[in-house]
Formats: structure tokens, sequence, C-alpha cells
């Protein structure tokens, strides 16, 4: 009898022999700026913990709070019985730190995007996508069933030929903020202006942006000073907010409307009261002072000036993000064994996650890094990149 699951075997082979497998380390410790992995004490240089809030005692200690007064589970949707006082201060938070009429949160940032695009658009009507959007966006869109249109990244001249054309029903122009595998910027002063001129929404998904862009980290809208001009805003608590959850900003009655259209806020359970009040916790310090978010800037300067001068190639990165590219992806998981080796935790990235031919190790600077830490990663990149050949 024919072994029906055998596609199972040959895409893993082929994921094995192509050096795109994904070889999942295990963290025994809190994240931080270093990480226990097999028992060795390893520089992090790949999470997102953009601002090392992820470990924070006050979090931590907002986290424990909330469970002593609340338990640990939600017990349901938002929308039946789960929607606590701890979730409806928290989306007002959120709404005053984007600065913005009113926000939504739901599970996760992936969660947000399926939440959002298809409750604004669906079939007949139209999506107008950069290139290099996130896989949620990707994923959200096509659970839409609108058609998908795709501009080439970040370019305008793109972008207008794609809303000068014929499109039918609502049209909405979706990008990412910070394009978290380049680090570079959307620009969304000129997508604003080219979606209102074309009579398009448009909604921007802000995820490396929050607490890295705009005074106090409050992402590209208030970066760019666009308050009002961008009809949805979608967020995570995932990354530099250090906890887990997503959210949609915008108007009252965009967030009144998903309430009662965006199927995972009416159909999969609300964030943990733990989770709630940590990110409110981490939302609050942030709007207290601006000096992570800074520090997080100066971090990324000096690791990225410092890798240049080495030789390497680090992209057109625009924020702390650096790439370093490999382009093969065999080739940029030797580096990233070398550098475990050498007690540096920065993965490779290759093919889904970044197209063919482009795999990198995309570095993750980090607000936690030490000035010492910084610098002894940057010596076991140069170690490791002239025994590779990679520099000089
Ligand atoms: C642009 C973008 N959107 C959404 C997500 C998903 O966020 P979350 O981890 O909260 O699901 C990510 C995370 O990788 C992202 O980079």
């Amino acid at each position: 009898m024919s072994d029906k699951m055998s596609f199972i075997d040959e895409t893993l082979n082929e994921l094995r022999a192509s050096g795109l497998y994904n070889e999942i380390k295990i963290i025994g410790s809190p994240q931080g700026a270093w990480l226990n992995i097999d028992g060795h004490r390893v520089l992090n240089m790949c999470s997102n913990n953009y601002l090392g809030l992820a470990n924070n005692p006050e979090l931590r200690q907002a986290a424990v709070k909330a469970i002593d007064e609340f338990g640990v589970g939600p017990a349901a949707v938002r929308s039946i019985a789960g929607t606590m006082s701890l979730h409806e201060q928290l989306d007002r938070k959120v709404a005053e730190f984007k600065r913005v009429e009113a926000a939504l949160t739901l599970q996760s940032g992936f969660m947000a995007n399926c939440a959002v695009i298809p409750a604004l658009v669906s079939k007949g009507d139209t999506i107008v996508s950069d290139a290099l959007n996130h896989a949620s966006i990707i994923d959200g869109s096509r659970l839409s069933r609108a058609q998908i249109k795709v501009y080439e990244h970040n370019n305008m001249d793109s972008l207008e030929a794609v809303l000068k054309e014929d499109n039918s029903g609502r049209v909405l122009v979706i990008t990412d903020g910070v394009f978290s595998m380049d680090g570079d910027i959307a620009p969304l002063p000129a997508i604003v202006e080219l979606a209102q001129r074309y009579g398009a929404m448009t909604m921007v998904d802000d995820a490396h942006g929050e607490g890295v862009l705009g005074e106090s980290g409050r992402g590209i809208v208030d970066h760019f000073h666009l308050h009002g001009k961008v009809d949805v805003e979608v967020g995570t608590f995932s990354k530099a907010i250090g906890t887990i959850g997503g959210f949609a900003a915008g108007s009252s009655r965009l967030i009144e409307y998903l309430k009662q259209k965006a199927r995972p806020f009416l159909f999969s359970s609300a964030l943990t009261p733990p989770d709630v009040a940590a990110t409110y916790r981490a939302i609050e310090l942030l709007m207290e002072s601006g000096e992570l978010v800074e520090r997080l800037w100066e971090n990324g300067r000096y690791f990225k000036s410092a890798m240049q001068e080495l030789g390497f190639d680090i992209g057109l990165s625009e924020t702390p993000i650096t790439p370093v590219m490999l382009g093969e992806a065999d080739v940029a998981g030797e580096m990233s064994r070398q550098l475990l080796k050498r007690g540096v935790f920065a993965t490779k990235i290759g093919f889904p996650t970044v197209p063919k031919g482009k795999a990198r190790i995309r570095v993750m600077i980090s607000a936690s890094h030490s000035r010492e830490d910084l610098d002894f990663g940057i010596a076991q990149f140069a170690a490791v990149g002239r025994e590779m050949g990679i520099i000089r």
C-alpha cells in the first residue's frame, strides 16, 4: 500500500539538502542580552526584545499582581465573557500611546492582520500590498478573498501604477512600517498621499516600529507626524513591548466595527490577565521615559558601523535591525553554527522568510546589550567572517 504521507519525508529531506531546514534551539533562561542554550551561556543577537522588557522586573510584578487578582485564564472570547476590566484598560492605554481615538487588543500581531484585513475588504475588493510585506499580511489578505495586487518594495511609481489600474470595489493599501528582515522604513507619507489621491484606504503594520520609531517608541505614524491620516494601524506586543498580543488602532468607528466583524476577536479567546497587565505596564514605562529607545538606537549605530568597517554587507537598514547578507542559505547556516560555537546566538534567515539567494543572519540589537556585549559579538563575527572568507 502506498504511503499517503510520504510527501512529508520528501519535503523534510529537500529542506535538509538545501540548507533551509529550521533547527530550533531550546532556551533554558529568560530572554535577555545573554541566554542559556544547551547549558552554555551565549550572547543573544536574534530575539525581538528590542528594549529588554521581556524579563523586566516591573512587568513581572504587574503580571504576578494580575494573576493574584484575576487568575491565569480569560475563559472566553472577548465578546462573550472574556473582556475583563484589564482588557478595557489596555485598549485605552494603547489608544493613548498611539495617539488615536481607539484601539482593540487581540491575541497576536498575526491574528491582528487576520482580524482586520478580512473585516475591511472581501470578494470583489482590491488589496494593494508591498512585495516584502510580512507573512501575516499575506495570509490575512488571502483570507479576505479580495484580489491581491503587489507593488515593488517601497517603490512609489509601482504603487501609483497599481492604483491607476481599474481596481474593483474598495481598495486597501497595506504596508509594513519597518520591514523586519531588512530594517528599512516604508515611505509612509508618500503612500498616504497616493492612497488619498486614488481614494484607497491605508493600513500599516507597525510590528517593528513600536518601541523603535517616534516619540518614546510610538511608532511609524508618530515618526512621520501622520496622526489621523492612516486609516488602520496594526501592531504587536511581542517585539519591543516584551510580552505577547496584537492590536488594531484607529478611529472609534473602526474599532466599534471590528468588535462586531473581526473573526479572531469573535471566535478566539482573549489574552490572559498576566499578559495584559505586563503589556499595560510596558506601555506606561515607555510613556514615562524615552531612555530605552535612545539606548537601542545608540547600540544599533555602534554595531552597524563596526560591522561595516569590518567589510560585512549589512544591506539598507535604517533601524537597529542589522541584516548580515550572505546569499545562500547553507552559508548563513554555517555562519550561525560557527558563531554559536563561539558563544553568539544569531540564527540564519532563509527562504521563505526572505527571497531565495538572499539568506542572511539578522542581528537584532537590543537596549539590553552593554558596550562589552556588542564588542564581544563584533569580535566573533569578525573571526568567523575571516575563517569563512566572507571578509578579509
Ligand atoms: C510585520 C509583522 N507583523 C506581524 C508579526 C506577527 O506578530 P506576532 O508575533 O505578535 O504574531 C510580525 C512578527 O514577526 C511582523 O514582523
